[in-house]
């Protein structure tokens, strides 16, 4: 129903067309006061549409601009973090092997939205430093993936995020705190997880040191964290699952208490199958992760799996997507799976349609996720949809807790 939709120009930033001429994404400005306001008004049917790949505006008309990014819910709202990209998009000598182009650094951007589709923006809540070039967060270095969770002992948010040089090579992860969700970040450092510690499931061979076997040689500076995100389980332990040994391992590690560090306890999952970009959720009492294969902005097919225990045994359960657009996850890479407020059970992919030439014309793709007959996640490409259809659910309750 046109009446409840902002019909919104598209960015004319180049690039990728838009699917659409019409930016369905934010609803009337009247029912977001209402929202705001925080009402339980139940949700229009038409209200609320995504539309995946098209330029997705915040509440000022402004594109939104947090890529690789990932969403806290606190409080009745979701805060969306990202990265900020804006500028030129270049190719670093260093990087041209393998097309790694890049914009400067500028810093993690945060939205907010109580409906998942109305985003103010909140601004830039962790900086880039233009005045230090020692510093992780000087504009020429790699800040990417950036994280939040809470930590109800400590009542802090905790940020995670890769840190890197510009070469990739640095692999690091790092840490910011806050006391409330939209900043300003602390930033607290960056390490090398794990240093001095073997994992979990760690064999003879795995120990014996080599310039093949990048978990022996990284032992004692710790290991190498390229792409990761961070997972809380029912029971409040944090998880951080990051790309390392030069990419082809993925490893999970237990987060201390306070989210702010490794809490010395990890393992080596997906052995040589090179997955990055990884998301994990919790369905049916079982953990499962979405993520891509390796081929720096290019989408590939997207793999997901399935574990009774976080540290494994991991079983893959092949690409999740099906139909027109599985072959390379309808040209994205996965950044996050987000639970669907007032339904059990529902959850929402989130991805990457990456602009390699035109970084900040990045676009997002946002789909349903189902569960096969077989208990598969499965994605298919929707021009269109709106929460209803992600949750197949009648009534929708805008608030995040089940729909009475
Ligand atoms: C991808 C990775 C992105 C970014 C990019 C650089 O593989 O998922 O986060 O690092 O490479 O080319």
């Amino acid at each position: 129903m046109m009446s409840n939709t902002i019909n919104l120009q598209k960015a004319a930033t180049g690039g990728r067309a838009g699917l659409h001429g019409k930016n369905t994404l934010g609803l009337a400005m009247s029912f977001a006061a209402v929202l705001l306001a925080g009402s339980s008004v139940r949700l229009a049917a038409e209200s609320t549409k995504f539309v995946p790949g098209e330029v997705w505006r915040d509440t000022d008309g402004n594109p939104i601009n947090a890529h690789g990014g990932g969403m806290l819910s606190y409080g009745g709202v979701y805060y969306w973090y990202g990265e900020f990209k804006t500028g030129r998009t270049y190719l670093p000598e260093c990087n041209k092997s393998w097309g790694g182009t890049r914009v400067d650094t500028v810093g993690v951007s945060c939205y907010a939205s109580t409906n998942l589709t109305d985003w103010k923006n909140q601004g830039i809540v962790l900086a880039a430093v233009t005045n230090d070039p020692q510093s992780d967060l000087y504009f020429t270095k790699v800040l990417e993936r950036p994280k939040v969770i809470y930590n109800r002992a400590t009542k802090k948010f905790v940020m995670w995020m890769h840190i890197d040089s510009t070469d990739y090579h640095a692999s690091r992860s790092g840490v910011a705190v806050s006391d409330q969700p939209t900043g300003p970040f602390k930033y607290l450092g960056s390490f090398r997880p794990n240093a001095g510690v073997w994992p979990e499931n760690v064999t003879d061979a795995d120990k014996i040191a080599g310039d093949s076997n990048p978990l022996a040689r990284d032992f004692q500076g710790g290991q190498m964290a390229r792409d990761m995100t961070v997972f809380v389980d029912d029971d409040g332990k944090a998880y951080q699952f990051y790309a390392s040994e030069e990419n082809p391992t993925m490893h999970v590690s237990l987060l201390t208490d306070d989210y702010l560090r490794p809490a010395g306890k990890y393992s080596r999952i997906f052995i040589g199958r090179s997955m990055e970009a990884p998301t994990v959720f919790k369905h049916g009492g079982k953990y499962y992760v979405i993520a891509s294969g390796c081929s720096a902005w290019a989408p590939n097919a997207a793999r997901s799996a399935v574990a009774d225990h976080i540290f494994g045994p991991w079983t893959e359960l092949g690409n999740p997507c099906a139909g027109t657009g599985a072959g390379n996850t309808f040209q994205s890479q996965s950044t996050f799976v987000l639970p669907v407020p007032g339904r059990k059970d529902s959850f929402i992919f989130m991805a990457d349609r990456w602009n390699q030439w035109n970084l900040p014309d990045s676009r997002y793709v946002w789909l349903p996720l189902k569960f096969s007959a077989e208990g598969k996640p499965l994605l298919r490409w929707q021009d269109q949809w709106s929460l209803e259809e992600a949750s197949n659910s009648e009534q929708f309750s805008l608030k995040m807790s089940p729909a009475k």
